[in-house]
């Protein structure tokens, strides 16, 4: 790199050792942006904008001069300002290696251990990762062997547990990172395609990528340091932005408030704060507060611990974790271990690593933001200093808290935590210790996710002198985040404990006061938690011991055990996923990845917030925002002979906009297109629109509401299923009934990581070409063609790779592409879209919400003998996929042999968005039924709930029943020997015991285990395909199938090699190498279908090898005169005689299943075992172990990752994906911070998963079953676990309570969060606890 001038206080930074210089930005411009719109670098991707995923992580070096030392962390550049970088260098996961100069060691190591499907996480997983070791290595601790880092097991799990993944289950991920550690048992490393199992360690060892940390990238470039020497900072007035100094700097800057009103000036450290309050103002001026001495110092003296306000929370964690200067105060070690314990659980690393202590507190005091931080520092009594004009002023934390919201022109200084000797009251007693702890109950344990509420707790307390009791001498206690304006103390019940001796009495009191004392306000989202903690606080010498505060730990173990064949080599292999390297290092190009054609415009939309309304008008306020909207598109701008059509599938289309009439909240009115999309997604975001609601009837909101007004979808009678057996004689038969019980079900997002996309390019001759994140580009291709009213062959649609579907992107990925065609065909210019997090989670639709109402007869023994199901699923606004839905809900829910089955499922047409296709639709739901329905027979004949699912399994007849075609030979079902089996995997008997010992011994704690079959059909569908070999013998194959992150070009890779190494020549064993798939292209290869239901990797490679037996038969003859010529003969050389002689090399092909095999069963069975935590409701899920079928599989490495996936997206459904709309049926989940997928810390801690190679589906495409769906389902044990840890807690709870008011039937719902499980084992079980101990004494 060329070393430049700067130019006079320019702009000016590096990335990945590339210069760069900005003569003007505008000051609101993110990192991730400028990163996106104007490098190369488009590893960093936008996942959420908000702090939440990780999907943007890069790594910012800085350089002090003085020191001569570059400090290095990760951050997310989605909040990062660019001004705020300003002589800094970025390193992105290009930056770590790439395919032209050789990948990086993380990356190879990602790819190696399958730990990326869809890879739009995984640049930011390896930027993660890469910012643990690079500081791991800058430690002192002991050198690490060779080939690892000094970064031990945990912190290398830490590293990316900010970073959300929707598509591995991230247990591969954790493999990846582990394989650096220095601590690392080899062996304990997942299914890899380095080594095979039961090689030595010493060759495991030598077989990894090597990790040379000596050859570590350089993170900060020489011309850069040498710019800083040079001294030259930022031209303020030129980018309005200021970085004062000095207090009296930032005193004269404020003075602007003052004088110049109307300047809009916005103070910020890091800026992390913009990822809650999305602020949609633009600013005249910023104000940089981190050269500020007094707001960045870390000082400990003999009064306590000052932090100035600027400093980050990593720095605070890392000071009050120095032991160096806890010497001095070693009495409080304990204490700010415990804060800098606390503070390790807010957020994640690369918000952290950023995220000030000063502007965590003023977002807690100006905005009532439920801050960890306030919390904790309120209950040790901190101070802070604020900056008002030229006044400084120190105030107790409480006090600063509760004025009313700091101006705008004052600034907090810093913050003050006084040691233990320096707090006021402290008694004379000598023996006397102190006591701190705190909590948090957060949907996920580690951080990422705020507190429903927290809690600190301090208190000095001493023996008693005159009994064997504590004495409490002095208490202070603090709660927050539980629907109030701020945290607050518990005066009250402060007073009320000290100098009390604890008793149950005592603590009596003490909760009823906190309950008096801690209330939420209306309208708080979780009340529940209100006065959760204070009725487990440790003061209490009778609780079991039991550590909050303690770092969870994340998975322990896993096991993957799988069996290899060779048969029909390289098919079978645990190959590595093809374009796993290139994802990590981000050169795999996605939708948003295409640069911008020239004049590109951006679009967004525009949606209804009301469920039935007249659209009277759209204003969009062009004042409100400064430039560049260019076009707001609606229905009255389709062309003449179009058609207003955004999507279709074979049961019907729906609008692509609104026309005079909204249907429901989050239906599409307008699409707004300006010349960033910045610019459009605020004009649609600041849109007015103007409703009516003359002479309309009330929307349908609820499926009850339907059924009265009769608002059916129809279902074709031949996709209805059809009952089993005769219903009156099953109920004649059982010796019990359940009468009417009722289930609902809501619904989930995809959550796919990559939002909804699509770039559309006018082309010649009233031609338009649109790529499209799309899992169908072929029905796109026509929406697009009816819409704009132009034959189908002037459209061309081309998917190369999406950033996971999960079913998402099928039909709803339709209305993207064609609004973005409709305005490059009326502007005559290209038109991109990236969605923003919120409007995909509005507008999308997600998984169908249901209400079941079952009566069933069984006997004495649990049999069924008779299940009658009314099932009302709510399917939104128009039909999209919904009438498969009865079909799908009865193809899982008849694993089990009910005797006699029927139903009645109604299809219900409501003002809501569509729902649609979500992996495993409906038969996620209908398995779900399924074992309510049993755990219901279960509990009201008291009998084990194994037991009774093993009464009602089938037998092969009975499945014959109940299955017909899809039933298979008797040797294909193989549910009975996985049962037998998972059990055996699993210790199920022995962990029975187990469980129940861990049950009788603990109080606050339970758990439960459950083992769950399924029973899962598919079918295969028509796919077409095409391989052509080129001239030097490289091989290119199109299929119709789209990858996805599912590993189906991998799939067709290696059935290509397989199938073309028929031919025998020499070389054509590494034919794998020579084998690319490339992206769909709707008028390259037609009749393309849709990516779904599992089975199109199977299709298309059956449709590969169709081609390649072309190939073959084509090539045979010249293959056999020309070795009769020269004996062997090389690929390269054959190929190319074989273009000299006119040989066709280009084969197409149209597989359609043969009727017999189009449908199959497949099966899987899984245990799991789970702990609740019966104070706040918290779930680990603490082991899972899994057996699939996968007949024989295509690539057992591939279908792991399919199975762990889809099985961590079940647990998501099950426990914890809050899908939530408000009363007019508008999504108000809105990102990731209310809507919480699975993370690194909520995964089983052991994970065990055998793929089972039964070979008996010889009809299969060579002997292979699905694997991306079923599995999902088997997540159902991990709510099934839960409840049988409940019930053991509501047994105990009623051993406390003299009376008998708790049913013992209940009903947990879906998903099973935190405050669902707590209300369900007793909000008020301390009380009872106490009560009951009071009353025995
Ligand atoms: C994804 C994510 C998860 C999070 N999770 C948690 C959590 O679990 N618990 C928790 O407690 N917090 C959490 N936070 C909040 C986080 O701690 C704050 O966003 C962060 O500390 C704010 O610091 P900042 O330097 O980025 O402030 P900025 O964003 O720069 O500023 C925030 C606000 O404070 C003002 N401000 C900043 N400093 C000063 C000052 N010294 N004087 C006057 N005004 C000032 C700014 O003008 C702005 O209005 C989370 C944040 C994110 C993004
Ligand atoms: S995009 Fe930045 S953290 Fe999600
Ligand atoms: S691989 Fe992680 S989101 Fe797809």
């Amino acid at each position: 790199m060329a070393e430049t001038e700067t130019r006079s206080g320019t702009l000016v930074f590096a990335v990945n050792g590339e210069r760069f210089e900005l003569p003007t930005i505008d000051p609101s411009t993110t990192l991730l942006e400028f990163l996106r719109s104007q490098t190369r670098f488009k590893s960093a991707k936008l996942s959420c904008g908000e702090g939440g995923c990780g999907a943007c992580v890069v790594l910012l070096s800085k350089y002090d001069p003085v020191l001569d030392k570059v400090e290095d962390f990760t951050i997310s550049s989605c909040l990062t300002l660019l001004c705020s970088i300003n002589k800094c260098s970025i390193t992105t996961s290009e930056g770590l290696g790439n395919s032209k100069q050789g990948f990086h060691t993380i990356h190879q190591r990602f790819a190696g251990f399958h730990a990326s499907q869809c890879g739009f996480c995984t640049p930011g997983m390896c930027v993660s990762l890469f910012g643990a070791l690079v500081n791991a290595e800058k430690s002192n601790r002991s050198e690490a062997p060779p080939g690892f880092s000094k970064l031990t097991v945990s912190e290398a799990e830490k590293a990316v547990a900010g970073n959300l993944c929707r598509c591995t289950g991230y247990r591969s991920i954790a493999d990846a990172c582990k394989s650096f550690a220095a601590d690392v048992d080899i062996e304990d490393l997942g299914l890899n395609s380095f080594w095979r199992k039961g090689e030595s360690k010493e060759e495991m060892v030598s077989k990894l990528p090597f990790y040379n940390r000596n050859g570590e990238i350089c993170t900060f470039p020489k011309f850069l340091k040498k710019e800083i020497r040079s001294g030259m900072s930022l031209d303020s007035k030129r980018y309005n932005w200021y970085s004062p100094a000095s207090v009296e700097e930032l005193q004269n800057l404020l003075k602007v408030y003052d004088t110049s009103k109307g300047t809009k000036i916005k103070v910020v450290v890091s800026n992390t704060g913009m990822g809650y309050y999305k602020e949609l103002e633009y600013y005249d001026r910023y104000i940089d507060l981190k050269y500020i001495p007094e707001l960045s110092i870390i000082r400990m003296d003999e009064t306590g611990f000052e932090i100035g306000a600027a400093v980050t929370i990593s720095k605070t964690i890392e000071a009050l974790n120095n032991e160096n200067q806890l010497e001095i105060l070693s009495r409080d070690e304990i204490m700010f271990k415990k804060l800098a314990n606390h503070m390790e659980k807010i957020a994640s690393v690369f918000i952290r690593n950023t995220a000030s202590v000063g502007g965590n507190l003023v977002m807690a005091q100006r905005k009532h933001f439920p801050s960890d931080i306030a919390t904790i520092l309120l209950a040790v009594g901190s101070t802070v200093v604020i900056l008002s004009g030229h006044q400084f002023e120190k105030i107790t934390l409480e006090e600063f808290l509760e004025r009313p919201p700091l101006d705008f022109s004052s600034v907090l200084i810093s913050v003050k935590i006084p040691n233990w000797a320096s707090i006021k009251k402290v008694s004379p007693e000598t023996n006397s210790i102190l006591l701190f702890e705190s909590y948090r109950a957060a949907p996920r344990p580690l951080g990422n996710a705020l507190p429903y509420l927290n809690a600190a707790f301090m208190a000095e307390v001493s023996p008693c002198v005159t009994s064997d009791g504590i004495m409490v001498n002095h208490c202070q206690l603090a709660f927050g985040a539980f629907g109030t304006k701020h945290a607050i103390r518990t005066r009250m019940v402060e007073e009320f404990l000290t100098g009390k001796l604890l008793s149950f009495d005592v603590l009596y009191e003490a909760v009823k006061l906190v309950r008096a004392t801690v209330v939420p306000e209306d309208g708080t989202a979780n009340p529940v938690y209100s006065a959760l903690f204070v009725k487990h606080s440790k003061l209490g010498q009778n609780f079991d011991q039991y550590h909050y505060n303690k770092m969870p730990t994340m998975l322990s173990s896993a096991k993957q055990v799988l069996e290899l064949s060779n048969r029909y080599y390289p098919v079978g292999e645990p190959i590595t996923k093809s374009g796993a390297a290139i994802q990590a290092s981000g050169e795999a190009v996605y939708v948003d990845d295409i640069p911008s054609p020239m004049n590109c415009l951006h679009g967004a939309f525009i949606y209804s917030t009301k469920p039935l309304a007249w659209v009277k008008s759209i204003q969009v306020n062009l004042k409100s925002h400064p430039d560049g909207v260019a076009a707001v598109i609606s229905f009255k701008d389709i062309p003449e002979l179009g058609e207003n059509i955004g999507a279709k599938s074979m049961f019907g289309t729906e609008l692509l906009f609104a026309d005079d009439l909204a249907q429901c909240a989050g239906q599409r009115l307008a699409f707004v297109v300006a010349d960033t999309q910045k610019h459009a997604d605020m004009a649609a975001n600041c849109a007015v629109v103007e409703y009516g609601m003359e002479d309309l009837e009330s929307p349908i909101l609820s499926v009850e509401e339907a059924v009265r007004r009769s608002s059916f979808f129809e279902v074709p009678p031949l996709l209805y299923p059809n009952p089993v057996g005769d219903i009156s004689k099953g109920m004649a038969e059982a010796d019990h009934k359940i009468i009417s019980a009722e289930i609902r079900l809501g619904s989930q997002y995809y959550f796919y990581m990559e939002y909804q996309t699509a770039l559309a390019v006018p082309d010649e001759d009233n031609c338009m070409v649109v790529y499209s994140s799309i899992q169908c580009p072929e029905s796109a291709h026509s929406v697009i063609a009816k819409c704009l009213g132009i034959p189908e062959h002037n459209v061309r649609v081309i998917t190369r790779r999406v950033g996971g579907g999960f079913g998402g992107k099928a039909i709803r990925a339709m209305p993207v592409a064609t609004a973005c065609a409709l305005a490059a065909y009326k502007l005559h210019r290209p038109v991109r879209m990236y969605l923003n997090r919120k409007t995909d989670m509005v507008v999308t639709g997600g998984r169908h919400p249901m209400k079941i109402t079952y009566t069933v007869g069984f006997k004495s023994d649990g049999k069924v003998t008779a299940l009658q199901l009314d099932i009302l699923i709510n399917a939104g606004i128009s039909e999209d996929i919904s009438p498969v839905m009865p079909h799908n809900i009865c193809n899982a829910l008849k694993k089990y042999d009910w005797g006699a089955l029927s139903f009645d499922i109604k299809v219900c047409k409501t003002n809501y968005t569509s729902k649609s296709a979500m992996r495993a639709p409906g038969e996620v739901q209908g398995s779900f039924i399924a074992e309510a329905v049993i755990e219901h027979v279960a509990s009201t004949l008291s009998l084990e709930v194994d037991s009774v699912r093993n009464v009602n399994l089938h037998t092969y007849n009975s499945l014959k029943l109940f299955y017909q075609n899809s039933a298979g030979e008797h040797l294909e079902y193989t549910l009975p020997s996985i049962w037998n089996k998972v059990a055996v995997f699993s210790s199920f008997n022995q962990r029975v015991e187990m469980v129940d010992e861990f049950n009788r011994c603990n109080k606050w704690k339970k758990r439960g285990i459950s083992r769950v079959p399924i029973v899962h059909g598919v079918l295969v569908r028509s796919t077409p395909g095409r391989v052509s070999i080129l001239n030097d013998g490289s091989i290119v194959v199109e299929v119709g199938g789209i990858e996805l992150g599912q590993g189906l070009w991998t799939k067709v890779k290696q059935m290509a090699a397989f199938a073309l190494s028929s031919i025998q020549c020499n070389g054509d064993g590494d034919l794998l190498d020579k084998v690319r798939v490339i992206q769909a292209d709707t008028l390259s290869l037609i009749q393309g279908g849709f990516t779904a239901g599992s089975t199109t990797s199977e299709s298309s490679c059956e449709a590969v090898r169709l081609c390649c037996n072309i190939l073959v038969e084509r090539l045979t003859p010249l293959k056999e005169r020309l070795q009769e010529k020269m004996g062997t003969i090389q690929w390269e050389t054959f190929i190319f005689q074989a273009y000299m002689q006119s040989v066709n090399l280009s084969a197409s092909s149209f597989y359609v299943p043969d009727v017999s095999s189009s449908s199959y069963l497949n099966y899987g069975a899984a245990v799991s075992e789970v702990e609740v935590n019966l104070l706040t409701g918290e779930t680990t899920i603490l082991q899972v172990d899994i057996i699939y079928d996968c007949g024989q599989s295509l690539n057992p490495s591939v279908d792991l990752g399919q199975i762990e996936g889809a099985f961590v997206q079940g647990i998501g459904l099950f426990m914890s994906e809050e899908y939530l709309a408000n009363s007019d049926g508008l999504v108000v989940a809105e990102g990731t911070w209310t809507y919480k997928i699975p993370s690194m810390d909520t995964i089983p801690k052991r994970f065990n998963v055998e793929i089972l190679n039964s070979g008996h589906h010889e009809k299969r495409v060579l002997s292979s079953k699905a694997s991306g769906e079923p599995p999902l389902l088997l997540a159902v044990s991990v709510h099934n676990a839960t409840r049988a840890a409940i019930k053991e807690a509501r047994k105990q709870l009623l051993s406390w309570s003299s009376k008998d008011e708790l049913p013992s039937t209940f009903h947990l719902d879906v998903p099973a969060t935190m405050p669902v499980v707590k209300e369900l084992c007793g909000l008020d079980i301390v009380e009872r606890y106490l009560e009951w101990n009071i009353g025995k004494k």
